[in-house]
């Protein structure tokens, strides 16, 4: 079991491969996102405008924003298209007794 300050946010089964789930630690909202069996973890806020990226969808291995259309790597955090030019943040995603595990205290940018 990963040790604090990692929280278990979710069942791995609860998430299909491709599809995202927000979820809330502490009242952060977080994107858990399934791309290819691999679990990742992104802050629900796009840079742009400061609009929750829970409203948008996947593209692949990015979040799209529903708002102006700005695709985020939700390996990276990096924006793939304008009018985003700010990364997001991204968060270290862990697998462990059958349940997805986040560090919420260490953005990777
Ligand atoms: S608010 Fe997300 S692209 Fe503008």
């Amino acid at each position: 079991m990963p040790e604090a300050p990692f929280v278990a946010v979710a069942d791995r089964d609860a998430i299909q491969d491709g599809k995202f789930i927000k979820v809330t630690i502490e009242g952060r909202s977080f994107i858990l996102a399934r791309v290819d069996d691999r679990f990742h973890a992104v802050e629900d806020n796009c840079s742009h405008e400061d609009y929750p990226l829970s409203y948008g969808c996947l593209d692949g291995d990015r979040i799209k924003c529903s708002l102006h259309g700005s695709r985020f790597s939700l390996e990276t955090g990096a924006p793939m298209d304008e009018p985003a030019d700010t990364p997001i943040r991204t968060y270290a995603v862990k697998v462990a007794d059958g349940r997805v595990w986040i560090d919420p205290t260490q953005p990777s940018n």
